[in-house]
């Protein structure tokens, strides 16, 4: 081994792994340093559309929740950007992506831990150590951490048909241009669906134009941010659900996809007021439609057009459509990264394939159990619903930092929440039965 052995090398740069990273930095005797494969840090640049908002408090940052004396906290970019008083005063209700993108950019540039350009092709596991190889040169690590993000999902019918009119949401940004004056149709109805259609509708070609959105939900659904939801994006819900036995966990986190996956209700309001404007203001013949309840079946490209069919699960009937251009805003999956495939069956994947996580965000593998693999955003079926979303990701790396050093260096301790997940109810009853009796 040629290269000092570092104690943790980080795979992939995203929001998650910057978290972590900026945890770290801040405990100078970590011997740690975060790959990622892109020239440099860049945010679903793809969905980089004009207007898209966060979905989530800007409180809720890389460090806040958890280390909040960090440089590397949002007020610390905006009072370095000398816009702090300004941010504040356009009290934004959502905050625009592109200023929590350059946030974390500036952070990203900030830490020296990170090393970006840099492409992980296999990880092995000799002599004690993660042998961790790029194209020019392995490095070596005594723990692991997987922060490589999800990948597209494009259903069966759309793996053929994918080119410069038919493209998956990640694409959008560079593809979407090309697409004017075409028949749209944009399937899924998720926030990624609804934030092309905001887009389409405010294109000043949208009045002459053909757009279809379907959803296989039931209608196009709001993101349920209500206060008691937001309790499932607590470490205390985080850690009662991770206790779950894995036959409820299923059917609990199918329960709740509208409080991680459902549309936000800003962008439906500009969505059904941009389509107002265009049916009867325009002065125009408007070929607008939002179809609900439709699941897409089967996709061809034939005589120069796309031909869809479609499954309508409100009266049942099969339905087809015609368009010009597809975009697939049918979301993300987790694969395990192919770099890992020398780990092969030492890993301990359940029957659909997923790791087996710790309530440290370790991996269950047959390697000594000094040498952790840390998977970020890999857990919604063990940590649940929170797991993809930004909310916890301070909480989840100082989780990690202490499991890491083996000791409580982040006091994550809280005040036990009002709601009771479960039997500590009891308590709590009988507290208050004593109470009331005295
Ligand atoms: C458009 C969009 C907007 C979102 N907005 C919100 C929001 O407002 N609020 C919220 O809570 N959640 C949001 N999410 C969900 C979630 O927060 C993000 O997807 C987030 O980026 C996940 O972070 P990550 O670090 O897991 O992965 P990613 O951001 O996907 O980063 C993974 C990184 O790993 C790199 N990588 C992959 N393989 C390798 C390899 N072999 N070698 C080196 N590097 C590799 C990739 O290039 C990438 O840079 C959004 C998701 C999307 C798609
Ligand atoms: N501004 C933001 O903050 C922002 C922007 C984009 C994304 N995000 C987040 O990123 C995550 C991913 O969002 P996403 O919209 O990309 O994915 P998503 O929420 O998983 O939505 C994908 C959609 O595609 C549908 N779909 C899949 N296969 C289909 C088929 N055969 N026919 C019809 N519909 C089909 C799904 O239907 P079912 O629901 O029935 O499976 C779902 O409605 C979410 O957590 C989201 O909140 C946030």
């Amino acid at each position: 081994m040629t290269s000092p052995v570092l104690d943790l090398a980080g795979i992939g740069i995203g929001p998650f792994h910057l978290s972590l990273a900026a945890h770290l930095d801040s405990i100078p005797s970590a011997g740690v340093c975060f790959f990622d494969d892109k020239p440099a840090f860049d945010w679903h640049p793809g969905m980089m559309l004009e207007g898209v908002e966060l979905q989530t408090s800007f409180m809720k940052d890389l460090v806040t929740a958890t280390l909040p004396t960090s440089p590397w906290s949002f007020a610390s970019y905006l009072v370095s950007q000398k816009r702090f008083y300004e941010f504040l005063n356009a009290d934004f209700d959502a905050i625009p992506r592109r200023e929590f993108a350059r946030y974390l950019s500036w952070v990203a540039a900030g830490l020296d831990n990170l090393r970006f350009g840099r492409s992980v092709r296999e990880v092995r596991f000799k002599e004690g150590a993660f042998h961790v190889r790029f194209d020019d040169e392995t490095r070596f690590a005594r723990n692991l951490s997987l922060g490589v993000g999800l990948k597209p999902n494009i259903p069966d019918w759309g793996q053929v048909v994918q080119g410069e009119t038919c493209f998956h949401t990640s694409q959008a940004a560079y593809r979407l241009g090309g697409l004017k004056g075409r028949r749209i149709v944009v399937i899924g109805g998720g926030q990624s669906g609804a934030e092309i259609m905001q887009h389409l509708l405010s294109q000043p070609e949208a009045a002459d134009q053909s757009i279809a959105w379907i959803s296989r939900r039931q209608n196009f659904q709001t993101l349920d941010d209500s206060p008691f939801t937001d309790e499932f994006f607590t470490p205390q819900y985080v850690e009662r659900f991770h206790a779950l036995p894995r036959s409820r966990k299923q059917p609990t986190v199918a329960q709740q996809k509208l409080a991680g996956d459902g549309i936000s209700a800003s962008t439906l309001r500009a969505i059904y007021q941009k389509s107002y404007a265009l049916r009867h203001l325009s002065g125009k013949e408007h070929d607008l439609a939002f179809l609900p309840h439709r699941e897409v079946l089967d996709l061809r490209h034939e005589g120069g057009e796309f031909r869809l069919v479609m499954r309508n699960g409100f009266d049942g009937s099969v339905e087809m459509v015609s368009a010009d251009a597809v975009v697939l805003a049918t979301g993300y999956v987790f694969t395990v990264p192919d770099f890992l495939a020398p780990l092969g069956e030492r890993l301990d994947l359940d029957e659909r394939g997923l790791y087996q996580l710790r309530e440290d965000f370790s991996v269950e593998w047959d390697g000594p159990a000094a040498a952790r693999i840390f998977a970020l955003n890999a857990g919604r079926h063990s940590h649940g619903i929170a797991e993809p979303q930004l909310s916890l990701m301070a909480w989840r790396s100082a989780v990690i930092v202490n499991a890491l050093l083996g000791r409580e260096h982040f006091d994550l301790a809280l005040r036990p929440s009002a709601v009771k997940w479960v039997g500590d109810s009891a308590e709590a009853l009988s507290r208050m039965a004593q109470g009331s009796a005295l």
